[in-house]
């Protein structure tokens, strides 16, 4: 039976910065009800789909009510009686209805929480999880392996560091619930470290340390410390991931790395990335460097991509054709899958399908602006990708994503089991 939807309702709700986003609410005949809200990014790529806002005065002009406008007027007449199972249709639909390549004029805010709420509609309508729902008769995933920021920087920390993420990966943890617990081991001999050099300045925006250093070495060589301090093996037990942000620290093949007043080419910083990954345990760079920097991306995967996932962002903004034409100048191995970034949830499983068909892995990711919406880690598990990063482990927007990865392993027949391990040295 067709899951008819009867009202799509909008509403302004704010985000974990404090900031309105847009969450639509689902109603489909018969009583059934799917709800998801719009996640914001601050380190965004040039390429992504554009979050309608009102601007003027109110809230630094991040206000939603156009957005939220346009869910409750012309997307929900649009979508009225339209079959929610059909997803594909249904995203079809809010794109032709949008009608501009960067989903600007409905605002890819409205569109990546109505695609969302729709999905969760049709799992409700049917009564099973969104997981299974998005998996449709498949054999689902196992549960994603963490991607876990320690430390935050660059645009979400008033660029106290140059790298944005320090991260850590439990690479020998034998299931998730093993994997969170050595993080958090992890993120206590951290703070303890920092606490006892006075070194923390704050909270970063997804809720990781905001610490003092003078160089990027040095916050590597604290993480470093804190991984043995708490009892594991660096690169055995728990590895070290980046995500260097680099298209905040230059264009045109020149970079700034402010806290240490140098100033780089593209070649340098290759030799600089690849000079990190001989000293320290990183089995991830992410945005290696800026998106307008194909040539250094290609480069720097030709150095360190048979050993290291060189995961790309601002790069490829969960696009399909951006991810076809950089893996054929072999840029990257590894997409960031964000479905805001492009819009809808069939574009970003359409972006999905071009990295597995680049023979690539996937991270699915949340933004650095969040929300109690766990959509995500339903993605990871019904989609099949391996790893997940959804920012730090404090703070309830990346908490819920964490914890409901325990509850669905309840529903799964893998449990807590992690994915296969990809061809990396992770
Ligand atoms: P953003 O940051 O959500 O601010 O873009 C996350 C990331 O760069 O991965
Ligand atoms: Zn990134």
């Amino acid at each position: 039976m067709a899951a008819r939807i009867e009202r799509v309702k909008g509403r302004r709700v704010w985000d974990s910065r404090g900031r309105p986003t847009v969450e639509v609410e689902v109603a489909i005949h018969g009583g059934a009800r799917g709800r998801a809200i719009a996640p914001a990014g601050a380190s965004t790529g040039s390429g992504e789909a554009v979050d309608l806002r009102d601007g003027g005065a109110a809230f630094g002009g991040l206000d939603v009510a156009r957005a939220v406008g346009g869910v409750d007027a012309e997307i929900g007449s649009a979508l009225r009686g339209m079959d929610a199972a059909d997803q594909e249709a249904i995203d079809r639909r809010l794109i032709e209805l949008d009608g501009t390549p960067g989903k600007q004029r409905l605002g890819g805010n409205a569109l990546i929480a109505t695609s969302m709420a729709v999905a969760h509609a049709a799992a409700a309508a049917d009564g099973v999880p969104l997981w299974k729902h998005l998996a449709r008769g498949n054999r689902p995933g196992a549960l994603p392996l963490p991607e876990i920021q320690i430390f935050g920087g660059g645009a979400h920390a008033a660029r106290r560091l140059d790298v944005q993420d320090f991260m850590v990966i439990a690479v020998g943890a034998e299931d998730y619930g093993t994997a969170l617990d050595w993080t958090a081991e992890v993120y206590r001999a951290a703070g303890k470290l920092l606490a006892a050099s006075d070194r923390i300045a704050g909270v970063a925006d997804e809720g990781g340390f905001w610490p003092m250093f003078e160089t990027n070495e040095e916050a590597l060589d604290l993480l470093v410390n804190a991984i043995e301090r708490a009892g594991f093996t660096p690169g055995e037990d728990v590895a070290i991931s980046l995500d260097i942000a680099a298209t905040q620290l230059g264009r045109g093949g020149q970079y700034a790395l402010a806290r240490e007043g140098r100033r780089l080419t593209s070649e340098d910083m290759i030799a600089m990335l690849l000079g990190w990954l001989r000293k320290y345990p990183i089995v991830a760079i992410e945005d290696p460097l800026a998106e307008d920097d194909s040539a250094g991306i290609a480069a720097f995967t030709r150095a360190a991509g048979a050993s290291v996932e060189v995961v790309g962002d601002d790069f490829i903004c969960t696009d399909p054709r951006r991810i076809a034409a950089a893996a054929d100048i072999g840029a990257c191995n590894t997409a960031l899958i964000k479905p805001n970034q492009i819009g809808t949830l069939t574009e970003t499983k359409a972006a999905l399908d071009a990295a597995r068909a680049a023979g690539w892995n996937a991270i699915v990711s949340a933004r650095s602006g969040e929300t109690e919406d766990v959509t995500i880690v339903h993605l990871a598990v019904g989609w099949g990708i391996e790893q997940l990063k959804v920012g730090s482990f404090t703070r309830s927007e990346r908490m819920a994503k964490w914890n409901e990865g325990l509850r669905l392993a309840d529903e799964l027949p893998t449990g807590l089991k992690l994915p296969e391990r990809g061809r990396f040295r992770w």
